[in-house]
């Protein structure tokens, strides 16, 4: 139905004489709904729209901007315009785009397309995705910007000896034999479609991914390194900066709705929420929150966090003029995370005993604190909460005093040792480059502004009220 609708429209966009040069490409075969369909859901699981989609832009048509330490590349046209998207390529094409890096020219795309992670996708679901990409999609005649990266580093030919050193050749996911399913279907979401790796896996020399699965040892999704000033944690079972206090139920529902008891997600997390893990089944989110939980602790574990009460009665004793932080956090912080830094259940996360805050770099909490955030809505949980941005308010040396502060309170253990210096680099680099559209008035305080996109927005409407058609 919503197909015929589509192929109408084409007809219209482009002409007779359009459709007949698609010869040859799927375009002109008579799709199959469910394949469609569950190609849509391909993509919710490689979450392909955060990347390909501008902020405010139109879903898939690319252009959003994703800086790297070498220049600026955009994400390209991934609809199925045949000029300026994906209209003309093959299945076999398009699988060696998205399973191997390599696009319709025979040239190796940058790895900000995260295709060591997808070559291990199965060619099950890459068939549903092109299904999908052709004909539940929306052409759109929109034009690729050219990466802003200077030569030498412009020449595309090293990246494919990047690409050979460092990306698996494509191979259908097989789980070691033995494998509980559940497991299998988790490993399979995190380490293919679902890349989390691509931000929780700490790089290499060469921005490689040190392990890609739990074969390559204990660097796999032990915490990543700063992406858009956000740092992704361990997702370990480590008790004190990775996921080691988390039940399966806390996994699941965490990236279903975004915010459980105990934390909130913010930053590059809420993209990944608001616009891939909320759709997921609840079968796969369980199996994803499995599978995480039966990787071991990295680092080997400490003593896991007791709550420290010293803290809470200081800030009530009134009695810290001594400590630097303190009378930040009192004026500024305490009314919506506590003085006793246990935050407001599902609303103001807990600081005391929290990952991120405690998580070896620093780098996510001045930002958070220099920029502020919005908790995304979810349909699961429609509201959105917001933390506001401190960087007109505080000096750097304040910020940096509060950060401190609420590294070594409560019974959290890690180095207090940032500095004035570091909190402004970091807030003058500006707010993070976000896709989903949420972000700051210079006033310091946030505006959320729900709707993402424009036009264009084809796949799963009913279920999109809450972010994308919140007013
Ligand atoms: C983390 C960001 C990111 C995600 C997620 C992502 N892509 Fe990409 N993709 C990119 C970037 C950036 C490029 C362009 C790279 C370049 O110019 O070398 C790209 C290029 C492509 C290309 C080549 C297109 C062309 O114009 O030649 C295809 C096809 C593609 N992506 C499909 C997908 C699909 C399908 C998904 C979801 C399963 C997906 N991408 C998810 C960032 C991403
Ligand atoms: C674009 C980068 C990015 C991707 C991709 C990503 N994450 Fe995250 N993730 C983050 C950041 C940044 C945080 C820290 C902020 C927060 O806790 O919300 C985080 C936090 C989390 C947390 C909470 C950890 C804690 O200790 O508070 C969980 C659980 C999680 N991610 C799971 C996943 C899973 C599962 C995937 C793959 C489906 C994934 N992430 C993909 C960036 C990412
Ligand atoms: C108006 C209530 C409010 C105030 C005041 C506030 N915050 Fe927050 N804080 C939030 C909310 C809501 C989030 C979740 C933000 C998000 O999801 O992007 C948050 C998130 C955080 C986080 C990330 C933790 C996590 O797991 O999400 C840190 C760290 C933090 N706040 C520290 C501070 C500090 C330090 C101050 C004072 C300088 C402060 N906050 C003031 C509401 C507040």
């Amino acid at each position: 139905m919503m197909v015929n609708i589509m192929i109408n429209r084409l007809k219209v966009t482009f002409g007779a004489a359009a459709l007949s040069l698609l010869a040859g490409t799927a375009l002109a075969q008579t799709p199959d709904a469910e394949l469609v369909q569950k190609g849509a859901y391909v993509a919710r699981l490689g979450d392909c729209v955060a990347c390909h989609t501008a902020l405010h832009g139109t879903a898939y048509a690319g252009g959003l901007e994703i800086k790297s330490p070498i220049g600026t590349i955009y994400s390209t046209n991934i609809t199925p315009d045949p000029t300026y998207g994906i209209g003309r390529y093959t299945y076999e094409e398009f699988d060696e785009a998205v399973r191997h890096g390599i696009r319709k020219d025979g040239s190796t795309l940058y790895p900000a397309m995260p295709y060591p992670s997808f070559s291990r996708m199965t060619k099950e679901d890459t068939r549903a995705l092109y299904a999908y990409f052709m004909h539940g999609v929306q052409p759109v005649a929109q034009p690729d910007k050219q990466p802003e990266i200077s030569w030498p580093m412009s020449m595309r030919w090293p990246l494919s000896i990047w690409r050979m050193m460092f990306s698996p050749s494509p191979k259908d996911f097989t789980p070691a034999p033995g494998t509980d399913p559940e497991v299998a279907r988790g490993e399979y979401l995190v380490t293919g479609a679902g890349h989390c790796g691509a931000c929780h896996t700490p790089r290499g020399f060469a921005m490689q991914e040190k392990a890609l699965d739990a074969s390559g040892g204990p660097d796999f999704l032990a915490g990543g390194a700063p992406i858009d000033n956000w740092v992704a944690p361990s997702l370990r079972n480590d008790p004190n900066v990775g996921l080691g206090r988390w039940s399966e139920d806390d996994i699941y529902l965490f990236l279903k709705s975004g915010r459980i008891d105990h934390s909130a997600v913010f930053g590059g997390m809420g993209d990944v929420v608001a616009w891939s893990t909320q759709y997921f089944t609840d079968d796969d989110l369980h199996a994803i929150a499995k599978y995480l939980k039966s990787l071991p602790p990295v680092p080997p574990s400490q003593a896991p966090y007791t709550y420290d009460a010293t803290t809470a009665n200081t800030l009530a004793s009134g009695n810290f003029a001594n400590i630097p932080g303190a009378d930040t956090y009192v004026k500024e912080c305490a009314i919506c995370h506590r003085n006793d830094g246990g935050g407001v259940p599902r609303m103001f996360p807990p600081l005391a005993g929290n990952p991120v805050v405690v998580t070896d770099d620093p780098t996510s909490l001045v930002n958070v604190i220099a920029h502020g955030g919005v908790l995304p809505p979810s349909n699961w949980a429609p509201s959105a909460v917001a933390m506001p941005g401190y960087s007109k308010t505080l000096s750097a040396q304040q910020i940096a005093d509060v950060v401190n502060f609420i590294r070594t309170s409560w019974g959290n253990k890690a180095q207090g040792t940032v500095s004035a210096a570091d909190v402004a680099k970091l807030r003058d680099t500006g707010a993070p480059v976000s896709s989903a559209g949420w972000n700051s008035t210079s006033s310091g305080w946030l505006v959320f502004q729900p709707q993402p996109y424009g036009h264009g927005w084809t796949f799963a409407p009913q279920t999109h009220t809450g972010v994308d058609n919140a007013q």
